[in-house]
């Protein structure tokens, strides 16, 4: 098995200056590996206190005979064929609600679009099933990403193991977790270094706003706009990523951006692998992002959010499924085009990378062998992480388990290694 090198470890993980400032964060336990992940501060933004309850929980509205979609149910492999309408022509069930006050809505466009046209439960607390069928029926995710992105959604945002259920924004514990006091707090997607990370499109960071790093922010979708100029490709998103980047390092003293954000390039391929419509010859134009995005111009010209994440009108989806391998290419490719040092800003003031798996030294290299591609996200939910707020994320002893039942054999048979014989 391939080793992987902790540097944060060895060099002592206090030098960042989030991991003191971290409530709940033990720091004599920061070389034990076994880190409780991080809670959301009392009642800040994101916190159990401050999220929406809705006491009638009622799950997502499933594909059926006559709107079968990609035909994906109960977390099993759909059709994978994409190019149709979603909705489709008089599927009632699957058109778009507006989010109410006690619906959750989080850092994800796709996920909140996706949950205000009930492909997702409208209130926000899913579960692993219908993450992976949504993504199938809706964006034409192949089987293989669409299992990772949900198991990654679960492990790593502390969604609960056992009812397999997550909250796609704020801290809903006492709806997700099987027995609170079991499982301690289950932050859901709003949960900081995990999943979400700084440096987001159009989300602020979680250490110069408040922790709100989940709420939609017009002033960065217009710059995003205004790189992009109307395309939201690859080369035009590259240079956007790298300008966030240097925008956090040069005013989030707790800049951290680990092997975790390599997901973020990946979300970023979305808005040109996934967002895009047949009926607009598959172009990843102004109209079809502002429209997941939530996001409507004023007459002065800045961005404001309409609470109407939606698939826009008269939407197809992509034709070929998008699977694991697609993903990592556009990675890779944006990656490359616009470099950045893997790393975090630390309390004395200077810049240290960080290596794990295919990054070293901050970097992730050309021409990564096949393997190392393959198994690149893969990697991200089974290995331990180098992890702003925890010092270290080493997934458990139950994570691993999950990860075994839900991943296995697609990645098994790709050559990751497996993370139960270790
Ligand atoms: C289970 C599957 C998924 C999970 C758990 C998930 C989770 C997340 C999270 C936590 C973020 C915040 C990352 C950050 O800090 O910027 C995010 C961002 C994003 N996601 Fe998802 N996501 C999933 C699937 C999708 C799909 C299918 C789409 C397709 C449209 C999508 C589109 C995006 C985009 C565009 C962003 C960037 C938003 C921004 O930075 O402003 N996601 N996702
Ligand atoms: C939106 O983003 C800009 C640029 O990063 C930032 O200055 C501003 O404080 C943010 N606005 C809100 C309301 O969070
Ligand atoms: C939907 O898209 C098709 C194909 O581009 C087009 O012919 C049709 O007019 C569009 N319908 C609406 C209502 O926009
Ligand atoms: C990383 O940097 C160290 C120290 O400069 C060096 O010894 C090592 O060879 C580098 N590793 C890679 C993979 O570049």
């Amino acid at each position: 098995m391939k080793q992987f090198v902790l540097p944060l470890l060895a060099s002592g993980a206090a030098a960042f200056p989030f991991v003191a400032n971290q409530a709940g964060v033990d720091s004599s336990l920061l070389n034990s590996g076994r880190v409780r992940p991080r809670q959301q501060a009392g009642e800040g933004a994101g916190s159990a206190a401050t999220c929406p309850f809705n006491p009638n929980h009622v799950p997502a509205a499933p594909v059926t005979a006559q709107y079968p979609y990609n035909n994906a149910k109960n977390g099993v492999q759909g059709n994978g064929k994409g190019g149709y309408y979603v909705p489709a022509a008089g599927d009632t069930a699957h058109q778009f609600v507006a989010p109410g006050p006690n619906d959750i809505r989080g850092p994800c466009p796709g996920l909140n679009a996706a949950a205000n046209h009930n492909f997702l439960a409208h209130d926000g607390i899913t579960t692993f099933n219908e993450l992976v069928d949504a993504q199938q029926n809706v964006y034409n995710v192949g089987y293989d990403l669409a299992t990772l992105l949900a198991a990654l959604g679960l492990t790593l945002t502390d969604g609960d193991l056992v009812t397999e259920k997550l909250s796609i924004g704020c801290d809903a514990t006492t709806r997700t977790s099987t027995s609170p006091a079991v499982t301690g707090s289950e932050p859901g997607l709003d949960g900081h270094n995990k999943f979400e990370a700084d440096s987001s499109l159009t989300r602020n960071d979680f250490f110069t706003h408040g922790g709100d790093d989940f709420t939609f922010n017009g002033t960065l979708f217009g710059m995003m706009q205004n790189t992009c100029q109307g395309n939201f490709n690859l080369q035009n998103l590259a240079t956007y990523r790298k300008m966030r980047y240097q925008q956090s390092q040069a005013e989030n003293a707790n800049f951290y951006f680990g092997p975790l954000s390599l997901l973020l390039y990946g979300a970023a391929s979305f808005l040109y692998e996934l967002m895009p419509s047949g009926t607009h010859n598959y172009a990843p134009d102004l109209p079809t992002i502002s429209s997941f995005f939530g996001a409507h111009q004023q007459s002065d010209g800045t961005w404001t959010f309409g609470n109407d994440e939606q698939i826009p009108a008269n939407w197809t989806n992509r034709v070929a499924p998008y699977t694991n391998n697609d993903v990592t290419q556009q990675i890779l490719s944006m990656y490359l085009l616009d470099p950045v040092l893997f790393g975090g800003n630390t309390a004395s003031g200077s810049f240290d990378v960080v290596s794990s798996g295919a990054i070293q030294n901050g970097t992730l290299p050309q021409g990564l062998d096949a393997a190392d591609t393959s198994c690149l996200l893969y990697q991200l939910a089974t290995q331990s992480q180098p992890s702003y707020t925890n010092g270290v994320v080493t997934p458990t002893v139950n994570a691993l388990a999950f990860l075994a039942t839900k991943l296995s054999p697609s990645f098994a048979n790709l050559g990751c290694p497996q993370p139960l014989t270790k």
